[in-house]
């Protein structure tokens, strides 16, 4: 018997494939990263199928039973690939045949690949996302932890990267991690939507066999089932709100390290990068090179262009499912690579890095204290927009005088406004200037520190959110006292469903808003 006879959709087919067109048609060779998960999706389905009566209590014990040396196989790397295994689905199921015979051939009943690859991805993707997430809010809780111990360091903030006001480094580093904060929003707020369960749509139009898919579901570990079978194997949503996650992700990262980038150039030393994530040059022996920093940068572009990528494939694909669809994967795959790779990295590279707070002082210059002479003024009664000009014109004045906007006296000022008095050298402070910003979000130690204990109480609150065993069904449906193997009442699961689904990971975030 050829190879191409013995393909799973080989019936209607007489010709022999070329084989460049078998190679190009295959995704084994990287779908097999969610081997587990078909393997795990295709025993919930057995379940289910059992359940319905379509195949006998003893036919399911022979699919998941062998479905479990399947797994077992891939788990010792002792699965043996066939030539004609054209997909994870297809390899698996041809596996099964071998190991548990003719039988085997009732598992796909009312199933189609078209609801089977949605529903291993989104498996696959749902524990990728808390991994990442895990990695991020490390990176969140490393930038708190330096905040706080390095509140004292003053250092010069910049607008047009031109040298603006004083801010504390505390205040940098949280900037910074007010975006990763909305990272870690986005993954809880997407993380439903790619827990929604498609099995049980069939290829298109639904399962004929009265298979309970909210049942499936909570097997499965889902929250909640695809509304529209059709939609179920069309929808690829969830794969290109994890590339705009992890773009964004990645531009947040990637304007960190430019910062840093900048700050540890030899005209600013600000910053010094540890020798763990930097690297020398091959001709120039002076040279500290932040390739990590750089790569961060670099690879944000490549992900954008993945997103980018993925999108054009979805537009204008007809509805449901189009093999468009299968360029998907290598994309996602590397993606969360790329995110979990760069996550850790950054957060080595900030745990390490030295800061010199001599060095950042040293940035600062009198003229950034130009906007506080002008507020020293607003206190004094003058209009801003007065104090505007009369602060601008003591900047030229010292900028004539080749002197300091600091030096000049109260008899230098006193012509450019009568409301300059001998008190005025108080403004000539940059931990002043940082202190005077005290309002919520502002650049003061207390609000700094308050900014800090805010982001750990996020972090703590949320805590729970990452932990894997969310998507146990077996444990979901345990915990509401509903068993999954068959014979509950419908009622209960109902119960555990609904409440399942009303656990939204993302409302409790908004309370630190308040
Ligand atoms: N490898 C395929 C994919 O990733 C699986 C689904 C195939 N479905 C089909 N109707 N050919 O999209």
């Amino acid at each position: 018997m050829a190879a191409e006879k013995k393909k799973l959709w080989g019936g209607r087919f007489s010709e022999d494939i070329d084989p460049l067109m078998e190679k190009f048609n295959e995704s084994l060779s990287f779908d097999r990263r969610m081997a587990q998960e078909d393997v795990r999706g295709s025993m919930g389905y057995a379940r289910a199928l059992a359940k319905t009566g379509i195949i006998t209590d003893a036919e399911r014990d022979a699919l998941v039973d062998g479905l479990d040396l399947v797994a077992k196989e891939w788990a010792a790397d002792a699965f043996e690939v066939v030539s004609g295994d054209e997909d994870i689905h297809t390899a698996n199921e041809r596996r099964l045949g071998e190991l548990i015979g003719p039988v085997a051939g009732k598992l796909h009943t009312g199933r189609s690949r078209n609801d089977q690859v949605a529903t291993d991805t989104r498996m696959w993707l749902r524990a990728q996302l808390l991994v990442l997430r895990g990695y991020l809010r490390q990176l969140i809780a490393v930038a708190i932890e330096r905040a706080e111990s390095e509140v004292d360091v003053v250092m010069p903030g910049f607008t047009h990267l031109q040298s603006a006001q004083t801010v504390r480094w505390s205040h940098w580093l949280l900037s910074h991690a007010a975006a990763w904060q909305r990272d870690d929003m986005r993954i809880a707020d997407l993380l439903p939507r790619v827990n929604t369960l498609p099995l049980g749509s069939g290829a298109l139009a639904g399962n004929p066999f009265g298979v309970d898919r909210r049942a499936l579901a909570v097997d499965l570990g889902f929250e909640r089932v695809c509304p529209n079978s059709m939609d179920a194997v069309s929808d690829r949503d969830y794969v290109a709100e994890t590339m705009f996650w992890a773009s964004t992700t990645m531009i947040h990262l990637s304007r960190w390290s430019e910062d840093l980038i900048i700050y540890s150039s030899g005209q600013f030393g600000m910053v010094k990068l540890s020798d763990a994530y930097s690297t020398g040059s091959s001709l120039m022996p002076q040279k500290k090179n932040p390739d990590a920093l750089e790569l961060l940068r670099g690879k944000s572009g490549r992900l954008l262009g993945t997103l980018t990528g993925f999108m054009a494939v979805m537009k204008g694909t007809p509805t449901t499912y189009n093999k468009d669809f299968q360029e998907a994967w290598e994309g996602l795959f590397d993606t969360v690579d790329t995110m979990s790779d760069c996550l850790q990295i950054a957060t080595g590279c900030l745990a390490t890095l030295k800061i010199d707070p001599a060095a950042m002082e040293r940035g600062l210059s009198a003229d950034m204290l130009a906007t506080d002479l002008a507020e020293y003024l607003v206190r004094k009664g003058v209009p801003f927009r007065e104090t505007h000009h009369i602060s601008g014109a003591a900047v030229k004045l010292a900028e004539d005088r080749g002197c300091a906007l600091s030096d000049l006296t109260v008899g230098d000022l006193k012509p450019l406004c009568d409301a300059f008095e001998e008190d005025v050298v108080g403004v000539w402070s940059y931990e002043k200037s940082a202190e005077s910003r005290d309002t919520e979000g502002g650049s003061s130690r207390r609000s700094v520190l308050e900014q800090c204990e805010k982001l750990r109480r996020y972090l703590r609150d949320t805590e729970g959110d990452v932990d894997e065993a969310r998507y146990d069904g077996g444990a979901a449906s345990a915990a509401a006292g509903v068993s999954t193997s068959g014979g509950e009442d419908a009622g209960a699961l109902d119960a555990a469903f609904d409440e399942f689904c009303e656990d939204d990971p993302s409302a409790d975030e908004c309370k630190v808003f308040d």
